[in-house]
């Protein structure tokens, strides 16, 4: 055999392979439908799969095609499927900050989220609580559920005196629009404050020195009045005179007192 005449008998016999092949594959996608993913093969045959819902009790025979039967009430399966049985919902556990947003049916899982003030981090796989906003800085707004807090520092004219993972800053406090004027500056981290008009801080501050005064006032008389009645008992006759001296002086002591409280 020489090399030539070996070359020019292969080339149409590629060429034939090549239709052939074509040809083939024009046939395979017409005759058999097991393309799709709602079917698959088994036994030389084309057979359905089991729809979202439902799982594939057994498959198909030669005669006859699957038999599909849908999930139970906890289970799920999303997909057209050659599943032998559901897959089971997952729990949304609340001890773990979770909620369920979705409780999901049969052809839909159950869907989990962190409950108001948690997030999802991906390092713990569990909720973890939103960070919180320092002093002259508040959280962005709108809160997004699920996400941990955005902090933004106050802008000139807002202020935020506590840590907070929800509050925003707050305006300072026009005191203008109180009839009053500006005493301190505002901060980022302080509220403006106004010079009240009024000497409206008189009036507690004298109570808050007169109350105690009285109580010891009156510990002090009532100590006193003790001490007279149980030398009176221990000494019945010969302490009178001295109970009548004791008796004298603190009437002049009570006079003298509520002389004071007139003036
Ligand atoms: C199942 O839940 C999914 C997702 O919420 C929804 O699109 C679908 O309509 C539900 N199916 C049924 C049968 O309720
Ligand atoms: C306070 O309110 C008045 C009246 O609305 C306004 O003219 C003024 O600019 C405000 N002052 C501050 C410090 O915001």
């Amino acid at each position: 055999m020489a090399p030539r005449a070996r070359r020019r008998g292969l080339l149409p016999a590629l060429l034939a392979l090549c239709a052939l092949f074509t040809a083939l594959q024009v046939t395979f996608q017409v005759t058999s439908p097991c393309t799709s993913d709602r079917h698959y093969e088994h036994l030389g045959r084309c057979c359905s799969r089991c729809e979202p819902g439902k799982y594939m009790s057994s498959k198909c025979t030669t005669t006859s095609d699957s038999v599909c039967l849908p999930c139970g009430p906890d289970e799920y399966l999303d997909t057209w499927n050659e599943e032998d049985k559901c897959l089971l919902h997952k729990v949304c556990d609340t001890g773990k900050a979770l909620v369920a947003v979705d409780p999901g049916n049969r052809t839909a899982p159950r869907r989990c989220a962190c409950t108001a003030g948690y997030h999802w981090s991906q390092d713990c796989e569990c909720c973890r609580r939103n960070a919180e906003c320092a002093p002259g800085f508040g959280a962005q707004h709108p809160l997004q559920l699920n996400m941990d807090t955005v902090c933004r520092p106050c802008h000139v004219g807002y202020f935020s005196d506590a840590f907070s993972s929800t509050d925003k800053c707050k305006p300072w406090t026009n005191c203008t629009i109180l009839g009053k004027t500006e005493e301190h500056p505002g901060t980022e981290k302080s509220d403006v404050v106004c010079s009240s008009s009024l000497p409206s801080r008189k009036p507690p501050k004298e109570h808050r020195i007169y109350l105690p005064s009285l109580i010891i006032l009156l510990l002090f008389i009532s100590v006193a009045l003790v001490a007279v009645v149980v030398f009176g008992v221990y000494h019945r006759k010969k302490g009178k005179a001295l109970t009548a001296d004791l008796w004298h002086w603190i009437n002049d002591v009570c006079s003298h007192l509520s002389g004071n409280k007139e003036t």
